[in-house]
C-alpha cells in the first residue's frame, strides 16, 4: 500500500525505537521522510536503511527541547519540499523509576515532606 504517496513527513526521535520504525513505515508507504534526532549516528543509520531500499529520506539534527531548532527543522523541510503534511512527535526519554523518585527529581523535594 502507498497510503502516503506524495506526502512529506517529519518525524522526531528517529535514531532508534518507535521514531525509527515510524519513519521506516511512512517511507515504505510512499512518504518522503525527514528524520530528526539529537543522535547523529543513529539518525544516519535510519536514513541509510530507508534510502538503501530506494525510498526518500533525509536527516536533520534537531533537539526538540529547543523551540528555535524545531522551527528551523520545519522551515528547512518546507524549503526543500514545499510543504509538510505529517508530523510525528516521537522523541522522548523513557524513565522507569518509582513515582516518588520521579517526583523528587522534577520538583526538587520529597513528595511527603
Ligand atoms: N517503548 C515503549 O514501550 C514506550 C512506551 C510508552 C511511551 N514511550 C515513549 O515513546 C517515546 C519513544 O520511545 P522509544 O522506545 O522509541 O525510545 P528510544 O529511546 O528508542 O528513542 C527515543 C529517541 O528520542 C531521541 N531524543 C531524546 N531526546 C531528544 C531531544 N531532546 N530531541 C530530539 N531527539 C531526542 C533519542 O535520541 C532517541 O533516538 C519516548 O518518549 C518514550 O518515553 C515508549
Amino acid at each position: 500500500m502507498n497510503r502516503f504517496e506524495g506526502k512529506v513527513a517529519l518525524i522526531t526521535g528517529t535514531a532508534s525505537g518507535i521514531g525509527r520504525a515510524t519513519a521506516q513505515r511512512l517511507a515504505a508507504e510512499g512518504a518522503k521522510v525527514v528524520c530528526t534526532d539529537v543522535q547523529l549516528d543513529g539518525l544516519e543509520e535510519t536514513v541509510r536503511d530507508i534510502t538503501s531500499q530506494g525510498r526518500a529520506a533525509v536527516s536533520q539534527v534537531c533537539d526538540v527541547s529547543d523551540k528555535d531548532a524545531v522551527c528551523a527543522a520545519v522551515g528547512r523541510t518546507i524549503d526543500q519540499y514545499g510543504k509538510l503534511d505529517v508530523r510525528c512527535n516521537v522523541a522522548g526519554i523513557l524513565e522507569t523509576s518509582h513515582t516518588h523518585e520521579v517526583y523528587s527529581r522534577s520538583m526538587g523535594t520529597a513528595p511527603f515532606g
